[in-house]
Formats: structure tokens, sequence, C-alpha cells
């Protein structure tokens, strides 16, 4: 069965799209079969997958109306994972099933079609709780929160911390948060590393030893399509995100071994 992991954070340009891409282009690379959803109408991680988010045939936005089984809209991207694209329609889709019955489990339902044929979905996420992210929240096994480590971003975290337990007791008692993520980040500021200390004492093991340095290679990269392993693949960025992949399958092998 596939892990579906969702990139989330309210907080805007928090790193997001860029973890949700390089994510999935490093564990397609580990030799993983991934799905890369995107559920954001800006349609960044569909552009940055290389995928033209005006070009769509089917998006996202189809599969959320019914239109098309989901199978339809994925596409082949060039990068070594699939993608299930979305663009400015889906700004519409919120209206359109607001009043339908099961509409927080749209997506969920349309998951099931495929999960058998993927290791791992990710799905990146709006900055905001709309409904179209309450219905990635409620389809997926878990939560991955990138953050900045600057003071504004612990002043969202009880905010962020209280909505995934809200959904988790009302619509996914599954959903956990699997991983806390430290983006770009520059050891040298000590702010950096003063937040840095905070999130490591309220999140625990749940805080990723890898952490993402800022990088402008990871910045120009979303420009040429790529993620950046294509793009430049001695990169720091590329690297991190290599190793975030590596540490991700790390974690759930003890998990799974664990559990036994
Ligand atoms: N580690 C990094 N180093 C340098 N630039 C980065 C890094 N991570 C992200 N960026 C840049 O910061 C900006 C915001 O990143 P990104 O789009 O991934 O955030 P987001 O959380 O998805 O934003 P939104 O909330 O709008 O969806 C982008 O221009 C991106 O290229
Ligand atoms: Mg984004």
């Amino acid at each position: 069965m596939a892990q579906i992991i969702a990139i989330a954070n309210q907080k805007g340009g928090v790193g997001k799209t860029t973890t949700a891409v390089n994510l999935a282009a490093s564990l397609a690379i580990l030799k993983k079969r991934v799905l890369l959803v995107d559920m954001d109408s800006q349609g960044n991680a569909t552009m940055g997958s290389g995928v033209q988010k005006n070009d769509l045939l089917y998006s996202v936005t189809d599969v959320l109306l019914g239109e098309v089984p989901i199978e339809t809209a994925i596409q082949k991207a060039e990068v070594g994972y699939k993608v299930l694209g979305a663009n400015r329609e889906l700004a519409g889709v919120e209206l359109a099933i607001a009043e339908q019955e099961g509409r927080e489990f749209i997506l969920k339902n349309a998951l099931k079609e495929v999960e058998s044929a993927f290791d791992y979905i990710i799905v990146d996420c709006a900055p905001s709780l709309s409904l179209i992210t309450v219905n990635a929240l409620a389809a997926v096994n878990g939560v991955i929160i990138p953050m900045q480590c600057e003071y504004y971003a612990l002043e969202g975290l009880a905010d962020l911390t209280q909505t995934i337990d809200r959904i988790q007791k009302a619509l996914n008692p599954n959903l956990e948060i699997v991983g806390v993520l430290r983006t770009m980040y520059d050891a040298r500021n000590a702010l950096t590393r003063d937040v840095s200390a905070e999130l490591e004492q309220y999140f625990g093991k749940k805080l990723y030893d890898t952490v993402i340095p800022r990088n402008i290679r990871l910045a120009e990269a979303p420009a040429h399509g790529l993620p950046v392993i294509y793009f430049e693949k001695s990169s720091k960025g590329a690297v991190a995100y290599l190793n975030l992949a590596a540490e991700m399958l790390k974690k759930s092998k003890v998990k799974k071994g664990s559990a036994v």
C-alpha cells in the first residue's frame, strides 16, 4: 500500500512546493514509484515537475468534480514520477463541491483507485485551510511540515498542530505528523539556531535530522521545470533532498520493523 503524505503548512512560502517536488524526485531516484498530487491552484508543483499547467487536458479539478477517472488525469512527467496536475481552475472547485455529501473525501476515494500502483503519493497543499486542503488532509496517512526557522514559525505552530488534531478527530484517525522539516536553513544565523532548538524540544524525534539549506539552485530549478537533482545534481539543495528521502525511508523501515 502506498504511503500517502501531505506537505502542509498554513503559512505561505515556507518551502512546501519545493519539498513536494524535490522529495518526489528523490524518492523516484531511490527506485520508489511516486505520484505527486498538486492541490494548489497556483500549480507550482505541476510546473516545477515540467508539466505545463495551462496545457493540461485533465487536472485534479476534473477528478474532484467527478468528471474523469483519476487514471485519465494522471500525467507521465519526464522527471521520474507521475503528476496529477493543478491550475487556476482548482480555485472554482471549492464552491462546486461545498454542498456535496462526502465532500471532504473526494480525493481520498479517488486515490484508492490508483494507490496500489505507487509506493509514495505526495500531496502538495496550498497555504490555507480550504475544503481543498481538507480533502488532502483527509486522504493522507501523514503530514510533513516544512518550516523556516524564524520567529513567526513558532507563532503559527500551535494553530497548525491544532488543525491537524481537529482533522484527525473529525475526518481521519490515521492522520499523524510524520516529520517536521527545517527549510531555508542558515546555520550561521543565531535566530535559526534558537528556533531550531525550540523545534527540537517541541517535536522531538519527529524533527528530521536532515535540514534543507538555503540554496539558490533550489529557487532556480522550477523556472526550468526541473527538480533540482536534474538541474544541478551536486548542488547542496539536491544532496539535502536526497538525504531527506533516505532518512524517510530509513525511519519508515524502523517503524515497520517495530510493529512486527
Ligand atoms: N531551501 C531553499 N533555498 C532557497 N530558496 C528556496 C528554498 N526553498 C524554497 N525556496 C524558494 O522560496 C520560495 C517559496 O518556496 P515554495 O514555493 O516552495 O514555498 P510554499 O510553501 O510552497 O509557498 P506557498 O505557500 O505559496 O505554496 C520559492 O521562490 C522557492 O524557490
Ligand atoms: Mg506552494
